[in-house]
């Protein structure tokens, strides 16, 4: 079974449970790291931290991350070795994310992309696959910048 570890902020959660609850109906293993409730203000770093590392180490293929904007949680899960993260709001996007980035975390704005696009652009991202070739060798060079930060 394809496995997705998640987590938003309070100004995702109510997005990020209604992906959560997508991905089930699709047959996903879904990992919920948080936020569990909207009701109090918390800052991102602190949910999507555990999201991105897991991704970084391998520990899982595939992560998901909700804040207000997106912005915040790109910034952040992009800081990490091997993240690919994307900040996606439309269809097109999405499929590019993964056919040309291959990104391994997708990123949605809470407050930006209603239920319905963000379900498609999570099914989209999930069902298309990395075209390789002259892409692998472009994220090749993103890994070079990578390794010459260590
Ligand atoms: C929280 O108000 C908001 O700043 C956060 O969810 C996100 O949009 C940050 O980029």
């Amino acid at each position: 079974m394809e496995k997705v570890v998640i987590a938003s902020d309070h100004a995702g959660h109510e997005l990020k449970e209604d992906i959560k609850e997508y991905l089930k109906d699709l047959g996903v293993e879904v990992i919920d790291l948080g936020v569990d409730s909207e009701d109090k203000s918390v800052d991102y770093p602190d949910y999507g931290s555990p999201v991105a590392e897991r991704v970084s180490k391998g520990e899982i293929a595939k992560g998901i991350l909700v804040c207000g904007t997106g912005i915040g949680m790109s910034i952040l899960a992009n800081k990490y070795d091997n993240v690919r993260a994307a900040l996606v709001s439309d269809v097109y996007t999405a499929r590019m994310a993964k056919e040309h980035n291959d990104a391994n975390i997708l990123v949605i704005g809470g407050r930006i992309v209603g239920k319905g696009l963000a379900r498609e652009i999570t099914k989209t991202w999930l069902e298309t696959r990395f075209e390789g070739g002259r892409h692998q060798r472009r994220l090749d060079k993103i890994h070079e910048v990578e390794k010459k930060k260590q």
